[in-house]
């Protein structure tokens, strides 16, 4: 071996064997980067950990990575995958119009994606916004985050009912959904959209808002597949 040969090989295994923080973010940043974006249905319940195990099933889980700027597991969920990935950007409490407004530019900044995933206006509809306001808003974030990478793929979720008060509004935002979906899509940035309404009943939430664990399975039985063919195409298999 030639002696540069031999200098270039041991500062290969150094560089194995402690990786500099430069390198670890050169590694994670050529992972497939998936969103969890939403409110306390994103934050404090287990159905991104469940999604997390299906694409461990599917062999794909060293190749994507969640991001967002939070990094918690609050329900202290225990999927299949010990090491399951906590980041996302869920906020409990807050609404659609003013994550639209105020914070999605920022987020995307700081923590860019390939993928968004979100479910959100349950927050927005308590608060009395109008169906309007709340497709106005999804609008506005689809718009922020092609902005941001115009390649990014999305996904919708139909939004889980809600047992505190009437169930209209949330209705009404689910049957606008399809429509605004397709006027939107594109073949580079798709939309599809994850129907986490269906067969949800409100039984299958523990507090009149926040799926228990069999709806949180529901939602990663609507969200993950709509995920595994998006992290597939992406990495062309
Ligand atoms: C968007 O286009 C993709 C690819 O053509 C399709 O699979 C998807 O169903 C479309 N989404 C909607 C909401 O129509
Ligand atoms: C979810 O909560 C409902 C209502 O309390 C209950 O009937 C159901 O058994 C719970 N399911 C799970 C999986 O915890």
């Amino acid at each position: 071996m030639h002696a540069s040969n031999i200098l270039l090989s041991a500062f290969a295994l150094a560089g194995l064997a402690v990786a500099s923080p430069v390198e670890v973010a050169e590694r994670q940043a050529a992972k497939l980067r998936i969103m969890p974006l939403g409110d306390s249905i994103t934050e404090i319940t287990c159905w991104r950990a469940l999604v997390w195990d299906q694409l461990a099933d599917a062999g794909l889980a060293s190749q994507v990575q969640y991001v967002g700027s939070q990094n918690s597991n609050p329900q202290n969920c225990k999927p299949a995958t010990a090491n399951w990935d906590q980041h996302h950007e869920g906020h409990s409490g807050w609404l659609a119009v003013d994550i639209a407004n105020n914070y999605l530019t920022g987020w995307l900044q700081k923590t860019p994606a390939d993928i968004v995933m979100f479910m959100l206006g349950t927050n927005d509809v308590v608060r009395g916004k109008s169906t309007n306001d709340i497709i106005g808003a999804y609008t506005k974030m689809v718009n922020i985050i092609r902005a941001a990478n115009p390649k990014t793929k999305i996904i919708v979720d139909l939004v889980i009912p809600l047992s505190i008060g009437s169930s209209s509004a949330i209705n009404s935002i689910n049957a606008a959904i399809p429509a605004w979906a397709k006027g939107l899509n594109s073949t580079d940035s798709p939309i599809v959209i994850a129907d986490c309404s269906t067969g949800f009943k409100t039984s299958d939430l523990r507090d009149g808002v926040h799926p228990n664990l069999s709806g949180d399975k529901i939602i990663a039985s609507r969200v993950g597949p709509l995920l595994l063919d998006y992290v597939k195409q992406s990495l062309g298999k």
